[in-house]
């Protein structure tokens, strides 16, 4: 599902402002791509991902705050069918003409999202938001997707392991569409749906997404990363400035959770001294 101009233009100059920042030493090439053909392991070759980095950054609340837009929350609780949402993946990605050869083939994500397959009732797994933050032609490297329905009317669907890998490329090379839309677009699919990014050609160009992947509350099937890994990041900039509702898409239990008392309180505030915990407070007062 296609969502454009999902972001406003005020919301889209400010987290395109923080790219910039993150990803500052890029030389922008000319048209010439560079072929990252050189091993034959083009399909996700390295370099494709050279610009690409996990929650949070060291830039201001747009981009951090991006991927638990309130608006993004409450299109996840409505494909989960729940309010009890987690942010399980949330990444930056920019791509720059001549960095790398993009294309890709078809191909799903639950092979890094879930140790099994998908499972068959959708609210079991998890939608991705990959949000465009500049206009995205069909020089800008557009994600190219398909459709479950044309998927099952070209014989790929969820069974299309049984084929070999260059029938159903064929197959789905006859349906795939180009996601092409302004910046501020958001591409919503699951992870069991067929999509591969493309090259970008436009001479000087750059593709700045985000991706923010949501899952139920408590649905250990479903993963990718655990955020106190990441314990060393910036996350002050989350904590100084995102809602209860949005810090709860990482785990932090919400106000009048019988997780904070007045010593877990106290802790927190001092660990996050910028933290405004009055929500919070409030409603142990009231308990
Ligand atoms: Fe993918």
């Amino acid at each position: 599902m296609v969502l454009p101009s999902f972001f406003h233009a005020q919301e889209v100059a400010a987290v395109a402002a923080d790219f910039e920042r993150i990803f500052p030493q890029v030389e922008r090439h000319p048209t010439a791509l560079r072929q990252a053909r050189d091993d034959g392991q083009a399909r996700f070759h390295a370099r494709q991902f050279a610009h690409f980095e996990n929650i949070p950054f060291a830039c201001s609340p747009a981009l951090n705050l991006a991927a638990v837009h309130p608006a993004l929350i409450a299109m996840a609780r409505d494909a989960l069918g729940t309010r009890d949402v987690r942010l399980y993946q949330a990444q930056a990605w920019a791509k720059f003409t001549g960095e790398a050869d993009y294309d890709q083939p078809f191909h799903v994500d639950y092979n890094n999202h879930t140790l099994t397959v998908p499972a068959e009732d959708d609210v079991r797994n998890s939608i991705t938001f990959f949000i465009y933050f500049s206009e995205v032609t069909d020089a800008h490297g557009p994600v190219h997707y398909v459709s479950r329905p044309d998927a099952a009317r070209v014989g790929c669907g969820p069974d299309a392991y049984m084929l070999s890998e260059a029938d159903v490329q064929a197959r789905l090379q006859t349906v795939g569409q180009a996601c092409i839309a302004p910046a501020g677009s958001v591409f919503a699919y699951g992870i069991d749906v067929w999509h591969r990014g493309s090259n970008l050609t436009a001479p000087y160009a750059h593709r700045y997404v985000m991706t923010a992947c949501f899952k139920r509350a408590g649905n250990d099937s479903i993963g990718y990363c655990a955020w106190p890994y990441h314990h060393l990041k910036p996350w002050d900039t989350i904590f100084d400035h995102a809602t209860p509702e949005q810090l709860a898409c990482f785990g932090v239990p919400l106000p009048g959770d019988p997780f904070w008392t007045t010593l877990t309180l106290a802790r927190a505030q001092h660990r996050r001294p910028g933290w405004d915990m009055t929500p919070w407070r409030e409603a142990l007062c009231k308990a």
